[in-house]
């Protein structure tokens, strides 16, 4: 047996031991043999005969796990050495986050206003109907509703289609006496998707009520005017328009010169030279009857916080503020 204990310590892989194995305790190896011998052993030897064996077998059991157990340690610690990571050496992998986009745009818009000491309100995204179209001079069945076409929960709830409701929540906040400078972050919802349109967007609306009547349109522009400088530089062209809001009376439109081709006329201008980005007014009359205000005056604006995020950092499509596409937001670290 001298020879069965050399093939277990000559063994020099887990794979020659396993070789060795077979050869010495499998089912029709030496140990095996052996005991088969058993039957031609004379009766009276028979128990000496077996006692021998089985020594023999358990010293060869122990010389064999012994063996099995250095080389399952050397060769795991040769796989270490190959596979292993050295956690000392320099890692260039070091991505912080940003804040997103529109969210940036959002807190410059936020900083202006607060410089100039306007509040500011937040309130539900599901309205009511009164809120989000009657008080607002916009009765049912009106033709401006199609503009705004929303969201429906269900006869009388809406995903809120702008943030002029909060104006309305405002001024008829018992808490709440005029006068008023305030401004309103906040999602709102339409049905369109196209490249400048998503169906949840943001707004900020302003709304400025005074007690002694003395806010004019001259105010409004100024405000207006010295925002959209703040926004996109001193350099553009700002324009007022006259346009319609059922909420305000007179109306404007206010565009920028466009800033893809400063003015001169591009595809993303429509060749007009001129980007629209705000709506605005004085608070038309029938607004102020709706909640109980007498004697004053004031002036509102409202617009698109995406659409200011996509013209300072030239974003082509902004649909893309929602794709959640590391390429685009990476470039915002
Ligand atoms: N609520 C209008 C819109 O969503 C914008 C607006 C607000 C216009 C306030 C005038 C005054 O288009």
């Amino acid at each position: 047996m001298e020879n069965l204990q050399e093939l277990i310590e000559s063994a020099d892989t887990l794979q020659t031991l396993e070789v060795a194995r077979i050869e010495i305790f499998g089912k029709k190896g030496i140990l095996a043999a052996e005991f088969a011998k058993m039957k031609s052993v004379p009766n009276e030897e028979k128990k000496e005969f077996a006692k021998n064996l089985n020594i023999e077998k358990a010293k060869l059991t122990g010389l064999f796990d012994a063996k099995k157990s250095l080389l399952q340690e050397a060769a795991l610690s040769e796989s270490m050495k190959k596979d292993g990571v050295d956690v000392t050496l320099f890692n260039s992998y070091n991505e912080s986050g940003a804040l997103h986009p529109v969210n940036e745009t959002m807190n410059k818009i936020i900083d202006y206003f607060v410089s100039m000491n306007f509040s500011i309100e937040e309130e539900r995204l599901v309205e009511d109907d009164f809120h989000n179209f009657e008080a607002l001079n916009l009765p049912k069945y009106h033709p401006a509703r199609d503009m705004q076409d929303t969201f429906y929960m269900n006869d009388d709830y809406v995903l809120r289609t702008h943030t002029s409701p909060v104006q309305i929540r405002t001024m008829m906040n018992k808490k709440v006496k005029p006068p008023i400078r305030m401004i309103s972050p906040g999602s709102v919802f339409r049905r369109d998707f196209d490249v400048t349109h998503t169906p949840m967007f943001h707004q900020v609306e302003g709304l400025v009520v005074d007690d002694e009547g003395k806010v004019s349109f001259a105010h409004l522009k100024f405000i207006l005017e010295d925002f959209l400088h703040y926004m996109f530089g001193n350099e553009i062209e700002i324009r007022f328009r006259p346009s319609y809001f059922p909420f305000t009376e007179p109306s404007a439109e206010v565009d920028i010169s466009c800033v893809f081709c400063e003015g001169k006329g591009c595809r993303i201008c429509s060749h007009t030279g001129w980007l629209e980005v705000l709506g605005s007014g004085m608070v038309d009359p029938n607004v102020f009857k709706a909640v109980g205000y007498e004697n004053v005056s004031g002036y509102a604006f409202g617009f698109g916080v995406e659409r200011f995020a996509m013209l300072i950092h030239r974003i082509p499509d902004l649909r893309s503020l929602f794709e959640a596409d590391l390429r685009l937001l990476e470039q915002f670290r």
